[in-house]
């Protein structure tokens, strides 16, 4: 057989297969330490601790994107050598995502859509559900993996400790009084506000000794922790799990959902349209095997590919280096932040809890509301953070222990457009490339907030949420100046942020 080969391109990027050091991660993040403004005047190196809402990009993982640009085509149909290459890699794309999370190639579907919110959407969407299903979650859940299920099914939500651990007897207890109904048991495999990483193999059990199939929402485990799915037939197996590579060092619009293969072979795609079909009448359809059939349209090709970039360079690092790397900063960063006057961490910080736990420390201030430090931070420090709820309102809550009239009373308000008194929390969430310095950066700013050192006169927009200091703008056009910025400054809706 003849084997003929494609040219190489004139400078090729480094190749996929090479190793990566976890020391050699930072130099391979695009925009690790870019000069931003800061309300003085001068520029500061930013310090990137937003991470659980999106991680930059490896570079490497655009480096092989912007490669296969040159074959960039079509898949599925074309004759070219473009399309034909393009397609081997888009379906080479779809099973290195599926063995990352150890799925099984024969039996297993992964998919692609452009989030985890869209595939939790599809995974609902595509249930044959009966009068009186019932789908158990869990308190912590983050709104993507709770809004999609109320659609469809009585939502139970079970509870969390004080500490935003989750009840497993409240869990049992819930199995129990719906024993018959439950269809699925939805939980997030690590929680994007206290990092707990929950026991999903043992969930996993439950379910399945209740007759209830096991979602895994991996949205913020999958850059964090090694992850097996298990094997089918193991009562310990994941049914199905979900992840963003945004969130995985790259962030081109592809989510990821793995599920039984014959599960999907079922029913109606939930969307329909090109690329779906095997053959199409006027009065018939007859519709292609998953994944095709549940992926409508014209796909996100380069995205698929910068994602098997980055799950390659995530391997070859190890996802237990990586874990131990996050749990050594954490457990640099807990002492240093709870020094902080005034400062208190939410949710698990002792030395034995940071097994279970991802990089995400959640605080709040005495004194000082989470929106104000979160824009002094971001405005005078260059330190990215996020402030709010996170998408997951019922957990800051309890974990806030916000009295049930007071929630009222504000939701009352943030609906009459005052978001005055909305309760939340700052997160810092820690990638693989972060460091020390990193930390201390953000405890050193936490002093100066904690003593009053910081030098804007910050007033509170009322309808947005957002504190921002007075007679100061950025100007985005000398940073950026590729788009005409209909304003200088943004400052954004607090309360919503993933
Ligand atoms: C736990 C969790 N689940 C789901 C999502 C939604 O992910 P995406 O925004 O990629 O749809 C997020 C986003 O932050 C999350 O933290």
């Amino acid at each position: 057989m003849q084997n003929a080969s494609a040219p190489s391109p004139a400078s090729p990027a480094t190749t996929i297969e090479q190793g990566w050091s976890l020391a050699s991660l930072r130099a391979n993040i695009i925009g690790a330490d870019t000069p931003v403004p800061v309300l003085d005047g001068s520029t500061q190196p930013y310090v990137f601790l937003d991470n659980g809402a999106s991680t930059p990009s490896f570079r490497h993982a655009l480096d092989v994107m912007g490669e296969f640009m040159e074959f960039y085509s079509g898949v599925h149909r074309g004759t070219g050598f473009k399309s034909l290459l393009a397609t081997r890699a888009f379906d080479d794309a779809h099973a290195i995502a599926g063995s990352f999370v150890g799925a099984d190639d024969a039996l297993d579907t992964v998919l692609f859509g452009k989030n985890t919110t869209e595939v939790v959407n599809k995974l609902a969407n595509r249930c044959d559900w009966r009068e009186g299903d019932v789908v158990i979650m869990t308190l912590m859940e983050h709104h993507s993996n709770d809004l999609p299920w109320r659609k469809h099914a009585r939502v139970v939500h079970v509870g969390v400790d004080d500490t935003g651990y989750l009840d497993l007897a409240a869990l049992r207890q819930a199995f129990e009084a719906h024993r018959g109904h439950v269809r699925f048991l939805a939980v997030t495999g690590a929680s994007n506000i206290t990092g707990i990483v929950n026991p999903i193999h043992e969930l996993a059990e439950l379910a399945h000794r209740e007759g209830a199939l096991l979602f895994v929402d991996a949205a913020q485990l999958a850059p964090h922790r090694a992850i097996d799915m298990g094997a089918h037939g193991d009562p310990r197996h994941i049914d199905f799990l979900a992840y963003s590579a945004h969130k995985m060092y790259a962030p081109y619009g592809i989510g990821v959902l793995v599920g039984p293969r014959e599960w999907f072979l079922r029913g109606d795609p939930d969307m329909v349209g090109g690329g779906v079909v095997e053959i199409v009448e006027e009065d018939f359809v007859a519709f292609s095997p998953p994944p095709a059939k549940e992926e409508a349209g014209s796909p996100n090709v380069p995205g698929a590919i910068a994602l098997a970039a980055s799950i390659h360079i995530l391997r070859s690092v190890g996802m237990d280096r990586i874990a131990a790397h996050e749990r050594e900063l954490l457990s640099y960063a807990i002492p240093l932040m709870q020094a902080v006057p005034g400062l208190t961490l939410i949710g698990p910080t002792s030395p034995e809890s940071l097994e279970h736990k991802v990089g995400v420390l959640c605080f709040m201030m005495d004194g000082i509301p989470h929106a104000k430090i979160a824009a002094i931070l971001g405005i005078e420090g260059a330190i990215g953070v996020r402030n709010g709820c996170f998408c997951a309102h019922p957990y800051v809550k309890r974990l806030m222990r916000v009295p049930e009239d007071d929630a009222r009373r504000i939701t009352e308000e943030i609906i009459a457009g005052d978001r005055t008194n909305l309760p939340g929390l700052v997160r810092a969430s820690f990638g693989c490339y972060n460091t020390r310095a990193d930390i201390d950066r953000l405890v050193a700013f936490l002093h100066r907030i904690a003593r009053g050192e910081y030098s804007g006169s910050y007033i509170l927009d009322t309808k947005s949420g957002t504190w921002w200091p007075e007679n100061f703008a950025y100007s985005f056009t000398d940073a950026f100046p590729h788009f005409p910025f209909l304003g200088s400054s943004m400052p954004r809706a607090c309360g919503e942020a993933s």
